[in-house]
């Protein structure tokens, strides 16, 4: 079988034959965005073992708080138990499979299935008796767990018995979120996106500015994506970009913040987590340049630039000086993503006095709205039998590159 429409009209694609036949740096065919076979590997080799970001520690501040998330087939809880610490279990009975959280979050002194009230501790542990009446030792009852890993307050699992080492990307993220305290931010909005266009197509559609010239005006204002792009091939515009970085670098170490540069270059093969400067004369990423809220955690003066944080394959964060907006994503359907976003700011803002979502929400809420759109249309026409990939720029799609090959990297293994 081959990759064409017509193989897949025959029911079913070549998933390894398609995989294999990838020339590095190039785009990716028409069926790794369209293909159930293709969407089913991409659960099993992808989202069923890499690093998923999930949501934040503060999201569950007392013992028994719970949330739960589902990719694929694939529901977890994940809860703080009675030392404090936060653990994530397979939301999956050990008697006969019942779902036992049905809600996005909640709170629950013990977990409770639903279906015969098998009852759970939050270490996981079954509190019933089974030798009895089961013939089974209830210590080999308990709740599947789930490798979690709290990284300066944003929590990521993985479904995988031997995931990818996430020590480094833990690490930095850690070091370099933590002035800005996100373990002690909070939700100041949420929105749910639908977007009609595979994950990769979203997350490709995240790894380049070329499109932003004719897509962003809004977030054009506050961000210098586009100068950094042209920085490569325009020595003035190099120039220009280094003295910018270097005085946003010279502010960043007197504010007692890690140095940065203005590339967006990943600093693993499947994470960054780096600083960039605001437009000069901004204090945030914001249309005016005006604050949208009061200084987060430990930041003490305005302008902690941007700190970049991109975990392939489901999360990126622009973490500012006095807000983060962010994105999770998950794979709905070959042709279908969910994108959850939040703006957090400081647990201590309150709403109306130190922010107003009118002033909070529009250069993201624009911005990912835009971003959608041009997925939207790009699913489309990859969907359509005339596609044939087209080649990326070795400049400003290098990126989109780079993620291409780490994802066939991973398919392969
Ligand atoms: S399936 Fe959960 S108690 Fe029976
Ligand atoms: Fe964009």
């Amino acid at each position: 079988m081959d990759g064409t429409p017509l193989a897949a009209s025959r029911g079913g694609v070549d998933v390894n034959g398609l995989i294999g036949r990838h020339r590095p740096g190039g785009p990716l065919e028409r069926p790794f965005y369209v293909s159930p076979e293709m969407f089913a590997a991409d659960l099993a080799r992808i989202h069923y073992r890499q690093w998923l970001f999930v949501g934040y520690a503060f999201m569950v501040p007392k013992t028994g708080d719970f949330f739960t998330y589902q990719v694929g087939t694939a529901s977890v809880i994940v809860v703080r138990g009675t030392n404090g610490d936060i653990r994530a279990f397979h939301n999956v009975c050990r008697h006969r499979g019942s779902r036992i959280c049905s809600t996005e979050s909640g709170h629950a002194p013990r977990l409770t299935c639903p279906y015969h009230s098998w009852t759970y501790d939050l270490d996981g542990a079954l509190l019933l008796d089974t030798m009895r009446e089961f013939g089974v030792e209830r210590a080999t009852l308990g709740l599947k767990p789930v490798k979690l890993i709290d990284a300066g307050g944003l929590l990521f699992l993985s479904l995988a018995d031997d995931p990818p080492d996430f020590s480094e990307a833990a690490a930095t993220i850690s070091r370099k979120m933590r002035p800005h305290r996100i373990d002690k931010a909070k939700i100041a909005h949420q929105v749910d996106y639908v977007v009609k266009a595979n994950w990769k197509i979203v997350f490709e559609n995240n790894r380049e500015c070329y499109h932003c010239v004719p897509n962003h005006r809004e977030y054009n204002i506050a961000a210098y994506d586009v100068q950094r792009d042209q920085a490569l091939t325009d020595p003035v515009m190099k120039a220009k970009m280094d003295g910018i970085v270097e005085r946003a670098n010279a502010r960043f170490r007197a504010l007692g913040l890690d140095e940065g540069d203005a590339m967006s270059t990943m600093t693993g093969a499947f994470w960054r987590c780096h600083r960039t400067p605001v437009v000069e004369g901004f204090v945030t990423q914001s249309m005016d340049g005006k604050p949208l809220s009061r200084l987060m955690g430990d930041i003490g003066e305005w302008d902690s630039g941007t700190l970049r944080t991109t975990i392939f394959p489901n999360f990126w964060q622009h973490t500012n000086c006095d807000y983060a907006a962010a994105a999770r994503l998950t794979p709905i359907a070959p042709d279908e993503t969910h994108v959850r976003a939040w703006w957090l700011v400081d647990e201590k803002a309150v709403e109306g006095k130190d922010y107003t979502i009118e002033r909070l929400l529009p250069i993201w809420d624009i911005t990912n709205r835009q971003d959608w759109a041009i997925c939207d249309a790009q699913q489309a026409g990859v969907s359509s039998p005339a596609y044939v990939p087209g080649p990326y720029s070795t400049v400003r799609e290098r990126n989109v590159a780079q993620f291409v090959d780490w994802y066939l990297g991973e398919m392969r293994s």
